[in-house]
């Protein structure tokens, strides 16, 4: 072993095994063809700071437009919902949506917002917890794309519903994005209920620049992920020689985030090094954008039928209602 590879060794073997498994899985996806890092390594403080930050630009119509939908149907939401319900939020956040529903499910048997990060879980399952005192909040800390098990609440519930808003089933390719709702649905069971924001298909310049923002938010976000990794994993990306680009990709139906490296360039990464040509892209993100038929379809593979969708008066949005069928 040569004397730079001892060292990277010996760095490595540092590493706790969570850390050398996130190493394996960057490294992977960067000796691939094209080189993709997944969306999940946006989200560091930093990551997640900027991400707050898109949720409010001019151009960034997503969260807006779903917040709206939800106050003005959210009544005719709650009629499908029913009564008494176990209500299982993916990717919970902040659950500043999920008041919403809240505001108008006549009666809750529980909460349970699930999210990866527990800091941010546990503050805002307390707030939920203060702001309804009569709804109980059973908070789980997982990995929503791996099966986890759903608290029993003290009150029976009528069935188990699963709100997954902000269109984050658009950052699943395909195949993942049936096996997510696979997975909703063993977790809803035969009685349960799914109600789905997705983003819809529309002017590809709209969509262009709700990811390639005038005031370069987007853009920042996206460059993160490469100072996270020269943060966390002894990277040393050159982070201003990679550019933020937006593409809309129409025959997969997706907004596509690349890093375009602007010079011909070697990076080391925990002692592995990694060579990018100039004009060369590394794939960070995947938006797809759905028609309501394809909603339909992909949630048809997972075993659920499409009971209401509601839409904003462009009809750039949508939440869909959905049941539980034999697969
Ligand atoms: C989290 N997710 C739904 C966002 C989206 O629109 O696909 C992530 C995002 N990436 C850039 N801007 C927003």
């Amino acid at each position: 072993m040569s004397h730079q590879g001892l060292h990277a060794h010996l760095r490595t073997r540092e590493r706790t095994h969570p850390e050398l498994v996130l190493v394996a899985n960057v490294l992977a996806g960067l000796r691939e063809t094209p080189k993709r890092i997944a969306p999940v390594y946006f989200y560091d403080a930093v990551g997640s700071a900027l991400f707050d930050r898109i949720c409010e630009l001019p151009e960034y119509y997503l969260t807006r437009t779903e917040t709206q939908i939800l106050r003005d149907d959210g009544a005719d939401m709650a009629d499908q919902i029913g009564e008494n319900v176990l209500l299982v939020e993916f990717g919970s956040g902040s659950s500043i949506k999920t008041r919403l529903l809240l505001d108008r499910l006549r009666t809750v048997a529980a909460y349970v917002p699930v999210d990866i990060s527990r800091s941010h879980l546990l503050a805002a399952a307390q707030r939920i917890a203060s702001a309804y005192p009569h709804v109980e909040v059973l908070p789980v800390c997982a990995d929503f794309t791996k099966p986890f098990t759903v608290p029993t609440p003290r009150r029976a519930p009528t069935r188990i519903v699963v709100f997954f808003p902000g269109s984050t089933i658009g950052n699943f390719d395909p195949q993942d994005a049936v096996n997510l709702l696979r997975l909703m649905r063993d977790i809803a069971g035969p009685a349960g209920g799914l109600l789905l924001g997705a983003d819809l298909v529309k002017d590809a310049a709209i969509m262009v620049r709700a990811y390639d923002d005038a005031a370069g938010v987007t853009a920042a976000f996206n460059r993160n992920v490469l100072q996270r990794f020269n943060n966390e994993l002894d990277a040393d990306f050159d982070v201003t020689s990679f550019r933020h680009r937006a593409v809309w990709n129409a025959a997969a139906s997706r907004i596509e985030m690349h890093l375009l490296s602007t010079r011909r360039q070697r990076v080391t990464l925990a002692g592995e090094s990694i060579e990018l040509d100039e004009g060369e892209c590394i794939v960070t993100e995947h938006c797809h954008k759905y028609t309501l038929a394809a909603i339909r379809e992909q949630a048809r593979h997972a075993g659920w039928a499409a009971r209401q969708h509601w839409l904003d008066a462009n009809q750039y949005f949508s939440l869909t209602y959905l049941e539980a069928v034999d697969r």
